[in-house]
């Protein structure tokens, strides 16, 4: 079956039939399948291997966001979270960016800082020249660490240093290593210890911390699409979604409820391919933090009065090493993105971001997110009044019509519900 993400009515089917169309479309394995609708496809045995004191795993619902576009190619984005409506906005606002060609996204080299705190120096500035001076020594040394990644002609590839004046003077080596497909924690950081004793040695000071920055300026995504007006609802409906970016650009406290909007998008795919999303939460609002804590999102309005919005953060993923080899779930979701590198995978991310956004501020400066979130939440409540899967669906579109999404209310008209 041809990939095409744009599939009507998907949301109406019954779970089993939307994991069967994913599964014609995307010629899934019997085991993917297995993988991703069975429970325990993370096994206690690899669990209590990935964690300390482990009792059991705990799992959160699974959804695919359709009609992405992104650089001419359709996506099924799988993502992990237990909070009503994120899935849909996704797909709502890649429906809308679709005709004008959906998301143009692109990821800088995958570089990675590793940060080595250099104390006790009589005189830091010299060291730092010292310390260039060595660069190349040091990288060579640093990429002793990777043979996997020096055949592939990356691995360490500089070497900067900052002074910084704080009690003490410290000066702070950063070593910036290309992991291409891994999200390169561990060889960061084996690769700062191991270079340690050489630069204590090259300055004659002390070395503290050696640990990777999660504010890994050089790898970075970024996502733009344009939402044409008529699709959005007119020029009142541009101008009202304007002025709700521009309200998180000028305050800080909305600029932070704006940006978890961005961050529920972006954690749910990272959450599905069993990235590291507080690793990438920690660099995403370090980066908008540079010069002012702001928007993670850019909008502006073109000549003919479409709206055009941007994405650019740090996005540290991996496809490759890490948690992400032993988890058959996220696996699978990776076959189901159909990604080859952790750079395509990153600006997936970012075009998922961006579109979450979107989503959240048109819906937010038109009808409130209430209403479409109360009714997907009436399931919730449903299922916590005790309602069967059979029952599900009835007594939520009861609780809807009833205007009063509350428990006690589920139970009341789940009880009306069984005597009929
Ligand atoms: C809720 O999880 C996220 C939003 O609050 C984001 C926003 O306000 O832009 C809807």
């Amino acid at each position: 079956m041809a990939k095409d993400a744009a599939i009507s009515g998907f949301h109406k089917l019954m779970p089993e039939e939307r994991l069967k169309l994913i599964t014609e479309i995307l010629n899934l394995s019997s085991d993917d399948v297995d993988a991703l609708y069975k429970h325990g496809a993370l096994s206690i045995e690899v669990a209590d291997k990935l964690i300390e004191n482990v009792i059991g795993n705990i799992e959160v619902p699974l959804g695919i966001a359709t009609n992405f576009l992104i650089n001419g190619k359709d996506y099924f984005i799988p993502m992990a979270i237990e909070e009503a409506s994120v899935v849909a906005a996704c797909s709502k606002a890649a429906k809308i960016a679709r005709p004008s060609g959906g998301f143009t996204a692109y990821s800088t080299d995958p570089v990675m800082i590793g940060q080595i705190q250099v104390m006790d120096l009589p005189s830091p500035e010299e060291s730092s020249i010292r310390i260039l001076s060595q660069k190349q020594k040091l990288i060579a040394l640093a990429n002793e660490k990777s043979k996997t990644l020096r055949e592939k002609n990356s691995g360490a590839i500089d070497i900067e240093t900052r002074i910084l004046h704080s009690r003490k003077k410290m000066l702070i080596v950063h070593l910036l290593v290309n992991v291409q497909d891994a999200m390169g924690a561990n060889i960061v950081n084996t690769m700062c210890e191991f270079i340690a004793p050489e630069i204590e040695r090259i300055t004659g000071g002390r070395v503290n911390l050696r640990i990777l920055s999660n504010l890994s300026i050089y790898r970075r995504a970024y996502a733009t699409a344009k939402f044409r007006k008529d699709l959005v609802g007119g020029e009142a409906a541009v101008n009202s979604i304007m002025e709700a970016y521009e309200f998180a650009e000028a305050d800080i406290f909305r600029a932070a409820t704006h940006n978890k909007g961005v961050m529920n998008g972006i954690d749910a795919v990272l959450l599905a391919t069993f990235n590291d999303w507080r690793a990438v939460e920690a660099g995403a609002h370090a980066f908008v933090s540079m010069g002012g804590y702001h928007s993670m999102t850019k909008y502006s309005v073109d000549n003919s009065g479409d709206i055009i919005g941007s994405i650019e953060l740090p996005l540290a993923v991996g496809i490759v090493g890490g948690a992400a080899s032993v988890s058959k779930k996220a696996m699978a979701c990776r076959k189901i993105l159909g990604v080859t590198s952790a750079s395509e995978l990153s600006s997936i991310i970012a075009a998922v971001g961006l579109a979450q956004n979107f989503s959240a501020i048109k819906a937010l400066a038109s009808e409130g997110i209430q209403k479409g979130h109360m009714k997907l939440h009436s399931r919730n409540i449903a299922i916590s009044a005790g309602a069967t899967p059979d029952e599900v669906g009835k007594l939520s579109t009861m609780l809807v019509e009833s205007g009063d999404i509350s428990p006690t209310n589920a139970k009341n008209l789940l009880e009306k519900l069984r005597k009929k």
